[in-house]
């Protein structure tokens, strides 16, 4: 992008469907008895390998442009895969999937693109097994392509060393099909979007402190789904709306989960005018529009509980961090490093080549801010948020941005760079 103005961003944006909420809508769906309507869902390819591996599980799913419907076959309705399962650069649904396969009469194989390939799975390969699963990692490295022999499962009670949605996820899903009640207990609580729609459909869940109980065996009803707008997708409007002068952005319909709105927490404690209007609440989760304005921001220090609510927004509070004042400081964020790109290396390594003081540390980065910032050669490493970062921190820095694949936004944010200019009214041209 030749960045040669400023250009404020103005009006309002529809934020499309929450990720964690659309995979879950379509896995629980298929689970389900009966047809499950979901409206507002995230046509992101990460979302669409999830619909593919249901398909491929012998359920019936339509996608038209307003709605999917799912035709589930409830709990013990899926079918042996004629074909491997593609979870693509899906970690969640590679990581949930394997709980719900665990469970099941029938062998499956599961893979994913380059990215998956080398993602850690032994987080999930080691509950599973301690519940009886027959799972093997076909390269014997802990990472997919995995195995999965589904067999009768036994419950169990685990204490995960990491707050990590995914892994709780994984071991509730296969708690579905196990011989009692199964509990996870997390250092901190993680994104709790399962245990609010598993409620929803009808399964037996509950949460004392971080630990979540449920029972096995329910029987699951179609449900009508509204998925909220994804606050991981806002977090980039968010941030450009405090970053950039003279702006002034509504975001509409935002999922505020509590498990999910670090960001919000992090963006008022640096100092940003933001509004919350028109709370809701939609299937048990928490919405609300978001009113951003131009702010002058500081730098903070994040650790902590705070952490898994924000985990994937942290490479966009580096970029505000870079153009604060002062200093910000972020810690206890190791899992930064296995996420679909080591997070913490890359936005280290393409903050500093736009002139940005950084340096990274053992479980996160440490950012004095306020340097002025110069176009380069962003390698987002096919990482999403990556290059939705550094498309922002490109609108306030000087000369032309490169973005290395570019388009790996469609896996969150299809329509990432069209709201994007129609907001700044101008055509910023990435190359
Ligand atoms: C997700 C959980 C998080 C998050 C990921 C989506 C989910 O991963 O980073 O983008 O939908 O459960 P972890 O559970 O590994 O932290």
């Amino acid at each position: 992008m030749i960045n040669e103005t400023i250009y404020p961003l103005k009006g309002e944006l529809e934020i499309p469907g929450d990720k964690s909420i659309s995979h879950r809508a379509i896995m629980f769906g298929s689970l389900a008895n009966g047809t499950t309507e979901v409206t507002h869902f995230l046509q992101g390819a990460d979302c669409l390998s999830t619909i593919s591996c249901f398909q491929k599980l012998g359920i019936k799913i339509e996608n038209t442009t307003d709605k999917i419907l799912i035709h589930g076959k409830g709990l013990h309705g899926l079918s042996a895969p004629t074909d491997i399962l593609d979870c693509g650069n899906s970690g969640t649904t590679t990581r949930l999937i394997s709980g719900i396969l665990s469970g099941q009469t029938f062998t499956s194989t599961l893979t994913g693109d380059a990215s998956i390939q080398k993602r850690p799975m032994k987080r999930i390969m080691d509950p599973l097994r301690q519940m009886g699963a027959g799972i093997t990692s076909i390269h014997d490295n802990n990472c997919a392509p995995l195995t999965i022999k589904g067999s009768k499962l036994q419950s169990i009670h685990y204490y995960s060393p990491i707050a990590s949605a995914q892994i709780k996820s994984a071991i509730l899903l296969a708690g579905l099909y196990a011989n009692g009640e199964t509990r996870v207990t997390e250092p901190y609580i993680s994104r709790n979007h399962s245990e609010i729609m598993l409620s929803h459909f009808g399964a037996n869940i509950k949460t004392e402190g971080t630990t979540a109980i449920l029972l096995p065996n329910p029987i699951l009803e179609g449900q009508k789904i509204a998925v909220p707008g994804d606050i991981s997708s806002a977090a980039y409007f968010i941030a450009a709306g405090l970053l950039v002068p003279g702006s002034e952005i509504l975001l509409k319909n935002v999922g505020i989960n509590p498990t999910r709105d670090g960001i919000l927490r992090v963006a008022k404690e640096m100092g940003g005018n933001i509004e919350l209007l028109n709370m809701n609440t939609d299937n048990g989760e928490p919405t609300s529009d978001i009113l951003v304005k131009f702010s002058a921001l500081q730098g903070i220090t994040i650790g902590g509980e705070i952490i898994p609510t924000l985990i994937d927004e942290i490479p966009i509070i580096a970029i505000m961090a870079a153009f604060a004042k002062g200093t910000t400081i972020i810690k206890d964020a190791a899992e930064l490093k296995v996420k679909e790109s080591n997070r913490i290396q890359v936005m280290v390594d393409n903050l500093k080549a736009m002139g940005a003081d950084i340096e990274s540390t053992e479980d996160g980065m440490i950012i004095h801010g306020g340097n002025d910032l110069h176009g380069t050669i962003i390698d987002s490493h096919m990482d999403h948020r990556i290059a939705m970062s550094f498309a922002i921190a490109s609108l306030l820095a000087d000369g032309q941005m490169t973005i290395l694949d570019k388009n790996c936004v469609d896996i969150s944010f299809p329509t990432f760079y069209q709201d994007l200019n129609r907001l700044s009214g101008n055509t910023l041209h990435f190359s």
